[in-house]
């Protein structure tokens, strides 16, 4: 049978196998895992032993928090969720935006995190924060369900960047917005 000739180099590329979406190298920063994505290095994960300094007073000069949450234009009743929410740094700036009859879910996937964040709900009787522990691929949202998702300083650690951002994107409802800071 004879083959148009356009159509052997598409043959060709069907044919080639897949090219596998991570690289592991020996040869890597020490910060890094030694696992690669597009070319850069994922970090390791902050542990929660440092999480003091992600309270850290300078925060406010060095990032603005204020000016950020204020850019997000949340409305009352929303869903947020803050993926890598560590101590909730941002999750308790966003909750009273959200009010009482929205919630900041606070996804991370290190339990101790979480811990402190639920401390700090007693403590400051916020309630409309919801801790969720998250997997390294799976942020553990329900489809469609948030209308606003943040990640601060965390999509450099995702040790599955690709699975993290497709689950992130099926969590958002129709419009939803995914903010990367
Ligand atoms: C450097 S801290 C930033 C915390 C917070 N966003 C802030 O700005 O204060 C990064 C956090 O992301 C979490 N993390 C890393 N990979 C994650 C993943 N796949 N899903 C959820 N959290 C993750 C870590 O456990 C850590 O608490």
């Amino acid at each position: 049978m004879m083959v148009p000739s356009l159509l052997i180099p598409l043959l060709l590329l069907a044919q080639t196998p897949e090219k596998p979406r991570y690289e592991t190298r020996t040869e890597h920063d020490r910060d890094g895992i030694g696992k690669f994505y597009m070319g850069r290095e994922i970090a390791q994960v902050m542990g929660h032993e440092g999480a003091g300094w992600l309270e850290r007073p300078e925060r406010e000069k060095e990032e603005h928090p204020a000016r950020l949450i204020a850019a997000l234009k949340l409305k009352p009743g929303q869903v947020v969720a803050d993926i890598g929410a560590g101590s909730g740094y941002h999750a308790f700036r966003m909750a009273p935006r959200v009010g009482p009859k929205g919630k900041v879910l606070a996804v991370d996937i290190q339990p101790e995190m979480l811990a402190l964040i639920r401390e700090k709900m007693k403590k400051t009787k916020v309630e409309n924060i919801e801790p969720v522990l998250g997997k390294i691929d799976d942020p553990k949202l329900p489809a469609e369900s948030v209308d606003l998702i943040l990640m601060v300083d965390v999509y450099h650690e995702f040790s599955h960047p690709y699975e993290m951002t497709t689950a992130m994107l099926k969590a958002l409802k129709p419009g939803g917005r995914l903010v990367f800071v």
